[in-house]
């Protein structure tokens, strides 16, 4: 099969590129009065500006070309379908089957899965009732009031970014931590103030087999058993959520406190199933529902609308213009929302681990961009740190900014105020500012000729700086379900676009391989032969320092 590069729909983008790079987005602007309210799309509760791109209705028209060249439709009911089409894993991939609220019969190798998700939906349920009402009590009878996530990746960082971003939906009586590193400073800095007697662990791993978190969880266990001086206690104390039934009953857990799901829930795409147990617990269960339910609106779009009127596709679509025929390397997720911190940490995973792949489904090394650099801070933070390379850098960074025209917490003009810098932002960084502008600014603020023609090469911005606007009502369980299905869809277009499996993560073993032979030299405190100069050099000084 033909990389997608070869395609004569590539090549008409190359060509419209050529024609493309030297267009003003303002002057589109100017030529057609209707172009934000052609370039805007409202659903599932979100309402996506895409105007400020440079792009006209021909470039869509031509990227919509590509994607049904590649037939991205049938991939995409191929997903839904649970083909499968993680073909390096031999696996389905059914994050949308978790959050299939239709209830829809979803067959995998025959059978309907929706059974057991609605099974393993009922027994979070009840339990996280239990919690939250205080009927399920420590090992000495005290109510929990502290729970505990130990996982990493997949298993962190989407329960942790939703935690964060539904923090005004939260319980008081219960505090949610999160420990992933294998850095001991995270779980002892977590544990140091709170009362084991009240703390519940949820050792989370789709494997139990992962190295950082079965280190974090035996430490866990021990600070427990030291404290309480029960091995009885664990079970009042450790639940799991897993794939791995036999190596949670080898760590002491009974199976009676698993949550399972499935191997066709990629890690990265796993919050929607029992990984979102601490979700659950922090918000209550109504709530994660309501999460389910906005990426299911989101699922519904995507399934069925047209191509060009598809927001996760028109994302994609417009992402891959700009890393595969501008050059852009890296693509910035800027939200307006405090809440919405850990978004972009949250997103580098689910982009860059899904799609930072460098050969096709079938093995062929791609010559082309495939998965940008992810990043981002909240606004107004950002402004203040790192937008100067955005308005005035060398490079194109396309941006998405999102962001609710109601703040959970109003307090005086702040919302208006924090807003305002969004809407500012993203039309400073279309609109730019020439070198005319800015040196009539300066004669009329009364600068001296000389100094004025200086300064207005470093005060005039080059504009032309692509953004999408992401604005929701508010930040509530539904559209943030929404917000993130519409990302993991515009992983999934791009990845379809690219002949990649998004679904794989192969690029992640070797360093950990790598780790558990240096570990075993490190405990044994010699250095085996076979490493180059450095690492050796490197690891017999780290060694000396540690026994020294
Ligand atoms: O980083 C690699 C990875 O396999 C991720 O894909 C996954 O989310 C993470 O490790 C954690 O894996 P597990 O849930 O099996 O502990």
């Amino acid at each position: 099969m033909a990389l997608v590069n070869e395609t004569p729909q590539w090549k008409a983008l190359q060509g419209h590129w050529d024609e493309m790079k030297e267009v003003r987005m303002a002057d589109l602007f100017a030529k057609d009065p209707h172009r934000a309210r052609d370039m805007s799309l409202s659903i599932a509760r979100l309402h996506l500006d895409y105007s400020k791109n440079l792009i006209t209705q021909e470039t869509l028209a031509k990227l919509v070309d590509l994607a049904e060249a590649v037939d991205l439709k049938g991939w995409t009911r191929r997903m839904f379908n649970a083909e499968a089409i993680n073909n390096t894993e031999q696996r389905a991939v059914l994050h949308t089957a978790l959050r299939n609220r239709s209830n829809r019969p979803v067959l995998v190798d025959g059978v309907d899965v929706m059974p057991q998700i609605n099974a393993v939906l009922a027994r979070m349920e009840s339990f996280v009732g239990r919690v939250r009402t205080g009927e399920w009590t420590g090992h000495t009878g005290e109510r929990i009031t502290d729970i505990v996530n130990i996982g990493i990746g997949g298993s962190n960082l989407g329960p942790k970014m939703v935690c964060a971003a539904l923090a005004p939906y939260q319980t008081e009586s219960l505090r949610v931590h999160f420990v992933s590193n294998v850095d001991g400073t995270h779980l002892v800095e977590t544990v140091q103030s709170l009362n084991p007697a009240k703390t519940l662990f949820i050792v989370a791993s789709k494997t139990f087999t992962t190295q950082e978190t079965m280190t974090n969880a035996t430490s866990a266990r021990d600070w427990l058993l030291t404290a309480l001086q029960d091995r009885e206690a664990v079970a009042r104390h450790f639940v799991a959520v897993s794939t791995n039934a036999a190596r949670v009953t080898a760590f002491g857990i009974d199976t009676a406190n698993m949550f399972g799901f499935w191997d066709w829930v990629g890690g990265r795409y796993s919050l929607w199933s029992s990984i979102g147990l601490p979700i659950a617990l922090a918000v209550g269960f109504d709530r994660f529902v309501e999460l389910l339910e906005g990426a299911h609106a989101m699922d519904e779009h995507f399934l069925n609308a047209d191509l060009a009127q598809n927001m996760p596709v028109i994302l994609g679509l417009i992402g891959l213009w700009y890393a595969n025929f501008a050059g852009a390397c890296t693509h910035a997720v800027l939200p307006y929302d405090q809440s919405l911190r850990f978004l972009p940490a949250y997103l580098q995973q689910g982009d860059m681990e899904s799609n930072g792949k460098g050969v096709t489904r079938a093995g062929v090394a791609v010559d082309y961009t495939t998965g940008p650099v992810v990043w981002g801070e909240p606004g107004t933070d950002g402004q203040h740190a790192f937008y100067q390379l955005i308005h005035q850098g060398t490079q194109m960074v396309p941006a998405d900014f999102i962001g609710a025209i109601h703040s959970h917490n109003e307090l005086g003009d702040h919302h208006p105020k924090f807003m305002a810098n969004f809407f500012a932002q993203t039309e400073a960084l279309m609109r730019g500012r020439g070198y005319e502008e800015a040196l009539a600014e300066m004669r009329a603020e009364g600068v001296e000729d000389e100094q004025a023609s200086l300064l207005a090469h470093h005060r005039s911005f080059p504009g032309n700086r692509p953004t999408n606007s992401i604005l929701m009502e508010r930040l509530t369980p539904h559209t943030l379900g929404a917000l993130i299905a519409l990302y993991e869809h515009r992983i999934f277009t791009q990845g379809i676009i690219w002949g990649i499996n998004s679904f794989d993560q192969w690029g992640v073993e070797l360093g950990k391989k790598l780790a558990n032979v240096i570990l075993d030299e490190i405990k044994m405190g010699k250095v085996k032969a076979g490493h180059d100069a450095s690492t050796r050099a490197l690891l017999e000084r780290f060694i000396a320092h540690r026994n020294g």
